[in-house]
């Protein structure tokens, strides 16, 4: 159960090592995330080392159904929660009465499963008479590349442009200032990078959620084989799209189809061509953050991007933002492997920038929301 991965996966170019500076706040920080199909929990000191993180997947129960079930989702979290507390409890070496904050996602996600999560933190909040944090799932992402994998958190830097990406969200956004105030830059206008891969995946017979899969069988295929349009909208716009994209790969792909009278292909057996595609596709996805990125650059000086989310895993877009800053002079943050996809260790580590500001919530008026805009919340707390 435990989410981890192998040594040497901090990719994070050019990232400094200096710790964070001294803090007011001194005990264990709880993270909750149960947005939507993962249960899970983690434990940071105070200094934002992740002591343990504990990603239990639901994918089994929901992958019959092609999608995920939210009725099924909620009753899952709640069969997984004692499990999953108790194992990153006991990884961390900590117990219930060392827990000195408890933070949880408020939201977006299934409203079912968000209050799962955010009822336990309410709970465990009130029994133990600690600090409670109700967190944006974006804001849990967007500050993710300042996790290590082996110490403590990096200082939120006094700028940052952060690059979200994946299932629900493409987002660009400015961080600034020393209380990590944040504006947003762009957003996608109809699908999110992370959907259009799944959907590209789902059409060839991959299992949901397809994005890690359609990325490695993108490395065995030639993306010149298959070339597809980027998205420009306007000149200078930074907003995303990718429904154009995701249709012209369908379009493609039912053309290989009526060719030799599949897509599809098996374990052993991929037609080259539809390697091709998912290579072409997987370039043209990356090449429009990278121009949304130099769009840009253009217009102002972008010091260092961060870069997390599920679709920060894809191999092509790590390789492509690191020659990225080499190119534009910009100081790279790799959200580590371990905390792309939903994870808690990220909620609790935003919670705990939260605490170090004095800002915490009040469990009685925290509501799980399935939509919630992220920046209304940020311009409350900054
Ligand atoms: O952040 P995340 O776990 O959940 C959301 O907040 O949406 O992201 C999940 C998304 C899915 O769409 C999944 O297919 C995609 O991230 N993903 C990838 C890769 N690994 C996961 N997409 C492209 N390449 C990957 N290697
Ligand atoms: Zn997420």
């Amino acid at each position: 159960m435990p989410a981890g991965a192998g040594e040497g996966e901090d990719n994070v170019a050019g990232m400094s090592t200096a710790n964070e500076a001294a803090t007011p706040f001194e005990g264990f920080v709880l993270g909750i995330e149960t947005s939507c199909d993962d249960t899970a929990c983690a434990v940071l000191d105070a200094g934002g080392r992740v002591l343990s993180s504990v990603v239990s997947s639901q994918l089994d129960v929901h992958r019959p159904f092609g999608g995920v079930v939210p009725e099924a989702a909620s009753r899952e979290h709640l069969r997984n929660w004692p499990g999953v507390s108790a194992a990153a409890l006991q990884e961390a070496g900590v117990d219930w009465s060392d827990v000195g904050a408890v933070a949880a996602t408020r939201g977006p996600g299934l409203v079912g499963s968000l209050l799962v999560g955010l009822s336990l933190a309410k709970a465990i909040s009130y029994s133990l008479g600690v600090p409670f944090l109700a967190v944006h799932h974006l804001e849990g992402h967007l500050f993710s590349p300042l996790l290590r994998t082996d110490g403590a958190s990096r200082s939120v830097p006094e700028s940052m442009v952060g690059l979200v990406v994946s299932g629900g969200h493409t987002s660009l956004l400015a961080v600034d200032g020393p209380s990590g105030a944040v504006t947003s830059l762009a957003e996608t206008r109809d699908d999110a990078i992370g959907e259009a891969f799944d959907k590209i995946g789902h059409r060839v017979g991959l299992p949901f959620p397809a994005g890690a899969e359609v990325d490695r069988l993108a490395e065995l295929g030639d993306p010149a084989a298959c070339p597809f349009r980027v998205a420009t909208i306007k000149s200078r716009e930074l907003a995303f799209s990718y429904s154009g994209l995701k249709s012209q790969a369908l379009r493609a792909l039912g053309e290989i189809e009526a060719g030799n009278g599949h897509a599809a292909g098996d374990e052993e057996s991929w037609p080259q061509e539809v390697l091709d595609l998912l290579a072409g596709f997987r370039r043209t996805a990356v090449a429009q953050l990278i121009d949304r990125l130099d769009r840009l650059r253009d217009e102002r000086p972008v010091e260092r991007l961060s870069v997390s989310g599920g679709v920060a895993a894809n191999r092509l877009l790590r390789r492509e933002v690191v020659a990225w800053g080499e190119r534009r002079g910009a100081e790279i943050l790799l959200v580590p492997l371990r905390y792309c996809g939903d994870n808690a260790a990220m909620i609790a580590h935003a919670g705990l920038l939260r605490l170090r500001r004095g800002d915490t919530d009040d469990p009685r008026s925290a509501d799980a929301e399935s939509r919630i805009p992220f920046l209304t919340r940020q311009e409350e707390t900054t």
